[in-house]
């Protein structure tokens, strides 16, 4: 930051500033005698103009991407509309390399260019191999940018509704969401899971601490590769105490609007925004309410089948494509509600107007499809066991789950919101392993 006028020509008045910066080569252009550099540090970039015998020396001459340089000289206001990233130039004086890269084969742009095409899965696959250095172009570190905003207009929302952070385990011994996806591990011994939600620990917490959020990571052995499924991903989830239903859909609402309004007031996020996906807007409240048996009517209506090919019918999964296309066509932020038990995890409250169905609710934002997955639960101690039992599941090891029924239960919930599918629909972005730094999934485990 520079206080006071910078020099703007000769004639004008302004300050004279000797600045130092440090970066790295984004882009070398030579023009006449001139070397315009713009150096890059982390995501800002300034332009720098080497002149006369700088201009001339064998590193001027070779510098090429990536090469990291200190640059020493006087800075100059540019006249509006002139193409540098700060309307800024500095003009150097003094340059040095400080480490410089390779070229021929292993220059930068030959191993990751910059036009890749992420919908490739071949190119992508080759540059995610290459992740450590692709996310040096602009978009990703965007992308990572507004993840980290994003991941902050939560914690921000949070402590303005007075809901209180916790941390949860990430190595558990009991499961969530089914067993089919759990990663097992050996714990000194004994069987245990990489967390596959903090759900039933956020739950745990109503009564010492109230409503409490968390931002953890979860883990689920998917063991198929689509558009928006990763192994490990950042889980946004909360829980409610002594609330409704509705509250919960009302709750959801107000939290994503707010975090979509606190991103937008990030500067450099709303320009990522912006630029990737221009079309984006806030979504209107109250968001469209849609029960699952109005959904399945809807699909039939449109002879969009199930998995199996055949119309769907009431207590079928909404599989991945059908609930894709009907988010789509809808093209708006949809709450579905009302699931049926046989296709909803075991802890899901029963609604009191039909018992068939649960008070569950996927948020689907078009794009993307579902990016959050909530429900009230289940608070009556006895009706808890009959879910074990229904599940399967051995009760022992949820008898710290089970012991909040038998303490002053209450009527909560909660949900989770996948923070990776959030930024694939405010970013519009591909596929949700853009949203992530170092992406894990089937198949993947480094970079
Ligand atoms: O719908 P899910 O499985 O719900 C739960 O885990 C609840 N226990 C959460 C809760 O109520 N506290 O997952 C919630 C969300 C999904 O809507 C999705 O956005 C994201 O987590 N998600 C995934 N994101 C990326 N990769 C995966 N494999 C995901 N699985 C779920
Ligand atoms: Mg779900």
């Amino acid at each position: 930051k520079i206080i006071g006028a910078l020099r703007k020509s000769d004639s004008e008045p302004g300050s004279a500033v000797r600045v130092s910066v440090q970066g790295r080569v984004q882009r070398v252009a030579k023009q006449g005698g001139l070397i315009f550099v713009w150096l890059r540090r982390g995501m800002a970039i300034m332009q720098c103009v080497l002149t006369g015998d700088l201009s001339k020396t064998y590193d001027a001459l070779t510098l090429i991407r990536e090469t990291s340089l200190e640059i020493i000289g006087e800075l100059w206001e540019l006249p509006p509309g002139t193409h540098a990233p700060l309307g800024r130039e500095l003009r150097a004086d003094f340059f040095r390399v400080i480490a410089a890269a390779p070229g021929g084969d292993d220059a930068f742009l030959t191993r990751v260019p910059a036009d890749f095409d992420t919908t490739s899965s071949q190119a992508s696959e080759a540059l995610l191999n290459l992740r450590h250095l692709t996310l040096r172009h602009e978009k990703p570190s965007a992308v990572m940018y507004v993840r980290g905003v994003v991941e902050g207009a939560f914690h921000t929302a949070y402590r303005k509704l007075g809901v209180t952070k916790v941390s949860p385990p990430a190595l558990v011994q009991t499961q969530v969401e089914g067993g089919s996806t759990l990663f097992k591990l050996d714990y000194y011994g004994q069987p245990s899971y990489l967390t596959q939600s903090s759900q039933l620990y956020l739950e745990t917490c109503l009564p010492s601490l109230g409503d409490v959020y968390c931002i953890e990571k979860s883990f689920r052995a998917e063991k198929s590769l689509t558009r928006r499924h990763l192994s490990e991903y950042t889980h946004v989830e909360a829980e409610l105490d002594f609330i409704t239903f509705d509250q919960l859909l009302d709750h959801l609402e107000e939290l994503i609007c707010s975090v979509v309004d606190l991103t937008l007031e990030d500067p450099i996020a709303a320009k990522a925004i912006k630029e990737y996906n221009p079309d984006f807007k806030k979504p209107s409240r109250p968001f469209k309410r849609m029960r699952y048996a109005d959904a399945i009517d809807w699909l039939r209506g449109k002879g969009i089948k199930n998995e199996e090919g055949n119309d769907h019918v009431f207590g079928d999964d909404i599989a991945e494509a059908a609930e894709r296309k009907m988010t789509d066509e809808i093209n708006e932020t949809i709450m579905l509600t009302h699931f049926p038990a046989g296709i909803k995890a075991f802890y899901m409250q029963r609604a009191a107007d039909d018992d068939r169905v649960t008070e569950s609710v996927d948020v689907l934002m078009p794009g993307v499809g579902e990016i959050v997955g909530g429900s009230m639960r289940i608070w009556d101690y006895e009706q808890l066991l009959a879910a074990y039992k229904r599940e399967g599941l051995e009760p022992a090891p949820y008898f710290w789950y089970t012991d909040q029924r038998k303490y002053g239960g209450s009527p909560h919930g909660g949900f989770g919101l996948g923070l990776e599918r959030f930024l694939a629909w405010m970013l519009k972005l591909w596929t949700v392993r853009e949203a992530c730094l170092y992406p894990r999934y089937m198949g993947r485990c480094t970079p």
